[in-house]
C-alpha cells in the first residue's frame, strides 16, 4: 500500500487519475496547490505525486525541486496538457520519473505509477542502508580492561540472537551505547532501534506510548496513533529504566514478550510485531522483586541474557584510554590542538571515583578542553571536586629546636583539630590510651 499525492490537478484529470488508482489500494491525497502539497510531504510519508504542469512554463519544476528538498526519495510523475519535448526532458533531469500527457492511457498511467514506486522503493531501501552504515561505525565502544572485553563479547554473543537482553549497570556507564551496539551488530540493523524511558512518563501516558490509540480513546485522542512497539516493528524496542515501570504496565509488557501482541489503548483487534526488546536499569531488579515492586515473572522473561556493566572505578585501566578519546573528540569538535595531559591530570582521573561514570569523565573532558591554554591539560584544568581527592594529609609541622614537649603538645593540638575534638579517635591516631592521652592533654593546657 502506498501514499500517492495528487498535486494541482485539472479537474477532469483528477478524476481519471482516481478512477484508474483507486482499485490499487493506495492511500490518495489531493493537494489543490503547491504549497498545500509541501505542507502534506512535511507531515507524512508519501511515495508519489503526481503533479499537473500547467502553464506559464517552468512553474512545475522549480516546485519538483521543493518537494524533492523536503524528500528526496520521493516519485515524481508529472502530468501536461502539451506534448512538449524540451519539457519532458527538463522534468526528467528535475528528477521526475515520468513525463505523461493528457488524455491519459490507462495503461501507460498505470505502468508508469508502478515504475515510480518501485523506483521510491529502491532509493528508500538504499537510503536505509546508508544509514546502517553510519549507524555502525557510529558505536564506538572504547575500553581494553579485561572486565570491559567481557562486556563487548557478550554484546557480540547476544547481538545475532532474538534474545532479549537486560543490561543493568550504574547510571551514566553506557547502557544505552551497548543497547545500540546490539542493535547494530545484530540482523535488525537498518530497522528501527526506538527508545522509550520507561522512568519519564506516567503510567497512563507510557501505555499508549507503548502501545499507541485508537481515535477517541481518552479526551484529547482525536487521532489515531502508533505506539513504540508499532514503530519499532522488524526492528528494536529499548526499554530504558524498566525498573520505574508500574506493576500493572510489567502486566502487560509481560503478555507482548510472551505472544508479541497487544491492543492499542481504546482498541480491541490484536497486533502482532516482531520486536526484539532490549530493557536497561540502574537498579536492582532482584531486590525490587524481593521488595514486591517488580515482578517475577517478567524478571524471568527479562533476565534471559543479562549483561553486567561494572562501574568506571572497577576498571581504572579503561580511564585514561577514555580520557583520551574524549579529549580527542572535543578538541577536534572546538578545533584546538589538544595532544593530552599532564601525568599528574592522569592520576588524579585514575584516583576519582567517578560516581557519574563514562558521563562524567565525558563532560569533565569536554569542560578541561574549553579551558585548555596549552597542548596538554593540566591540573587546574579539572573541576576542583576532582582536585580535592589529592590535596596533600595535614600535616604536623615543627621547627628544628622544639623540645619533645612543644613537639607533643603541637600533636595533640593538630589532632584534635583533625578530630574536630573527638579525644577518643585523636587518641587513637596517635596511638595512645585515652588515660594517657588526658594526662598529656592537662599538661598542654
Ligand atoms: N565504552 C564507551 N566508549 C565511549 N563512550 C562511552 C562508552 N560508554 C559510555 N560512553 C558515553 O558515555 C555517555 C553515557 O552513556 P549512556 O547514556 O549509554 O549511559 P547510561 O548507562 O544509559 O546512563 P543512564 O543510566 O544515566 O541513562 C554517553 O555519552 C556515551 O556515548
Ligand atoms: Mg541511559
Amino acid at each position: 500500500m502506498s501514499t500517492i499525492l495528487l498535486v494541482s490537478l485539472e479537474e477532469e484529470t483528477r478524476k481519471e487519475v482516481v478512477n484508474c488508482l483507486q482499485k490499487g489500494g493506495h492511500i490518495l491525497f489531493a493537494a489543490p496547490s503547491h504549497k498545500k502539497a509541501i505542507e502534506i510531504v512535511k507531515q507524512r510519508e508519501v511515495d508519489l505525486a503526481i503533479v499537473g504542469h500547467r502553464l506559464p512554463k517552468g512553474n512545475g519544476l522549480e516546485f519538483l525541486d521543493i518537494l524533492l528538498k523536503q524528500d528526496n526519495s520521493l516519485s515524481i510523475i508529472l502530468i501536461s496538457g502539451e506534448a512538449d519535448l524540451k519539457d519532458a526532458i527538463s522534468a526528467i533531469k528535475n528528477g521526475a520519473s515520468d513525463f505523461l500527457v493528457t488524455p491519459l492511457k490507462h495503461l501507460e498511467f498505470k505502468k508508469a505509477v508502478a515504475r515510480a514506486l518501485e523506483n521510491k522503493r529502491l532509493v528508500a531501501e538504499n537510503i536505509r542502508l546508508k544509514r546502517a552504515l553510519e549507524n555502525y561505525t557510529k558505536v564506538k565502544l572504547i575500553g581494553t580492561s579485561h572486565l570491559f572485553q567481557k562486556v563487548v563479547d557478550q554484546i557480540r554473543q547476544v547481538a545475532p540472537t532474538r534474545s532479549t537482553v537486560l543490561i543493568a549497570g550504574e547510571s551514566g556507564i553506557g547502557k544505552e551505547l551497548v543497547a545500540e551496539a546490539i542493535h547494530s551488530l545484530s540482523p535488525r540493523i537498518g530497522k528501527p532501534l526506538v527508545k522509550v524511558n520507561c522512568g519519564a512518563l506516567a503510567e497512563s501516558l507510557l501505555e499508549s506510548e507503548l502501545f499507541g490509540h485508537e481515535k477517541g480513546a481518552f479526551t484529547g485522542a482525536f487521532f489515531q496513533r502508533k505506539g513504540r512497539f508499532e514503530m519499532a516493528h522488524l526492528g528494536t524496542l529499548f526499554l530504558d529504566e524498566i525498573g520505574e515501570m508500574s506493576p500493572p504496565m510489567q502486566v502487560k509488557l509481560l503478555r507482548v514478550l510472551e505472544t508479541g501482541e497487544f491492543e492499542r489503548v481504546g482498541g480491541d483487534k490484536a497486533i502482532k510485531v516482531d520486536v526484539r526488546v532490549i530493557a536497561a536499569t540502574n537498579r536492582n531488579l532482584d531486590e525490587l522483586v524481593n521488595a514486591g515492586s517488580f515482578r517475577q515473572d517478567l524478571y524471568y522473561r527479562l533476565n534471559v541474557f543479562t549483561i553486567e556493566m561494572p562501574p568506571l572505578r572497577e576498571r581504572v585501566e579503561d580511564i585514561p584510554l577514555l580520557a583520551q578519546y574524549f579529549l580527542q573528540h572535543f578538541a577536534k569538535e572546538n578545533s584546538k590542538d589538544i595532544r593530552g595531559f599532564t601525568l599528574e591530570v592522569e592520576k588524579v582521573l585514575t584516583s576519582y571515583q567517578w560516581p557519574g561514570n563514562i558521563r562524567e569523565l565525558k563532560n569533565v573532558m569536554e569542560r578541561a578542553v574549553i579551558l585548555a591554554k596549552g597542548p596538554y591539560i593540566q591540573l587546574t584544568e579539572l573541576p576542583p571536586k576532582l582536585r580535592l581527592t589529592q590535596t596533600p594529609p595535614d600535616l604536623i609541622l615543627m621547627p628544628i629546636g622544639s623540645s619533645i614537649e612543644e613537639i607533643e603538645r603541637e600533636a595533640i593540638r593538630k589532632t584534635l583539630l583533625y578530630t574536630k575534638g573527638d579525644k577518643v579517635s585523636a587518641a587513637r591516631i596517635l596511638g595512645i590510651g585515652l588515660a594517657t592521652f588526658y594526662r598529656k592533654l592537662k599538661h598542654t593546657e
